[in-house]
């Protein structure tokens, strides 16, 4: 119990303040009170200058009186200060804290894209049968996209290519079958290669984009036949599609292979009745064949009498869309992560999107 001394204004008292200050929430509430007593103008410091003013015999008990109050109160104030910081801390630590209980996030792993995938598994097909894995440039000159493919300045088949243009000479590839031209140049025969690759036309809509997958195919060797060539792409499509689809071959046309056919299935979307995708026909175009024609190996240096072959071109977004049940070839240019993620292969069929 403090003695409350002679010098206090009315009103104020020591036991008061002490509690007050116990009492407060904010630090800056502490300082006001600080300031209230303890400060220049405050009231302790008051009635310390006025100390000098009381009759001597007062002044030395005033004096202790006043010592022992402001003692008492830097103490109380300290001790409060210190509770208010540490309570602050507390809080500011709860409002960051971090629960290590809670699941974590899992990181989104990425994975091939669907056609990449489906380029895969043909190319491992073929490549076990001797295939050779072979390239050439997206941007392709007229000689090897059309010229050397028995396709001159003037012939029609030029129209069924809606080719985009780089310069005079100079135009994205309509098709792989440049690739063939290529090979044929570069190592001559024998030979058995495989050529997946992007290729260009001005094309749209539920079966064509502007830029497509291809891969062509070229064997050629002594005496190759037709039996050789529909027996290999029977072969391939029975074990692609795990199963044996409708498939027909059907007789058609391509200057650079005599004879020609076009390979259709049987459209999976509405098993053969004819609809919106396969426009009715109840077929699906995959690819073109052919055996290699005479002219293709002249231009290119081989001898027609001692060599024959055949050659193929599939288009890998139509096989993937059969297989995968895959409704519109722009889904796959369109990087919907629904569509992209590893589970496609397994819960992509027929959902809309
Ligand atoms: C060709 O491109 C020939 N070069 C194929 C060939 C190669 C014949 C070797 C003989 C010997 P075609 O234009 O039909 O043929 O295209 C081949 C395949 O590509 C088609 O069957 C189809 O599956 C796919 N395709 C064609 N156009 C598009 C397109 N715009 N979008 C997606 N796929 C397409
Ligand atoms: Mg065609």
């Amino acid at each position: 119990m403090l003695a409350e001394g002679v010098a206090l204004p009315t009103g104020e008292s020591y036991e008061a303040a002490l509690k007050e200050i116990s009492q407060t929430q904010t630090l800056a509430d502490l300082d006001s009170l600080r300031v209230h007593w303890l400060g220049r103008q405050g009231i302790l410091t008051s009635a310390f200058k006025k100390l000098g003013e009381l009759p001597p015999d007062v002044r030395k008990a005033e004096g202790q009186t006043l010592n022992d109050a402001r003692e008492a109160l830097e103490s109380a104030i300290a001790s409060q200060k210190a509770h208010l910081e540490a309570q602050d801390t507390k809080r500011r630590l709860a409002r960051t804290a971090i629960d290590v209980t809670l699941p974590g996030r899992d990181a989104e792993i990425g994975s091939y894209h669907p056609l990449t995938l489906v380029q895969r598994t043909i190319e491992d097909w073929f490549s076990r049968l001797g295939f050779v894995v072979a390239s050439g440039p997206e941007i392709e000159d007229d000689f090897h996209n059309f010229e050397a493919l028995n396709i001159g300045r003037d012939h029609p088949a030029r129209a069924m290519h809606d080719t985009f243009y780089v310069s005079g000479n100079e135009l994205l590839r309509t098709h792989t079958s440049p690739v063939q031209i290529r090979a044929l140049q570069q190592w001559g025969p024998p030979l058995r290669i495989l050529a997946p690759g992007r290729v260009y036309r001005r094309d749209s809509d539920l079966t064509h984009t502007p830029m497509f997958h291809q891969v062509e195919g070229l064997v050629v060797d002594h005496d190759i036949s037709w039996a050789h060539m529909k027996s290999l792409l029977s072969d391939f499509l029975r074990v692609f599609f795990d199963d044996a689809p409708a498939v027909r071959f059907r007789p058609s046309y391509f200057p650079f292979t005599e004879p020609s056919a076009e390979v259709d299935l049987a459209c999976f979307f509405c098993r053969h009745q004819g609809c919106r995708i396969c426009k009715n026909s109840g077929w699906i175009e995959v690819l073109g064949c052919g055996l290699v024609h005479p002219v293709v190996l002249q231009t290119t240096g081989v001898d027609s009498q001692q060599w024959s072959g055949f050659a193929f071109g599939m288009g890998i977004e139509r096989l993937a869309m059969l297989k995968y049940g895959i409704r519109d070839i722009r889904w796959f240019y369109e990087n919907d992560q629904r569509f992209l993620k590893p589970s496609w292969m397994n819960t992509m069929v027929n959902t809309e999107l």
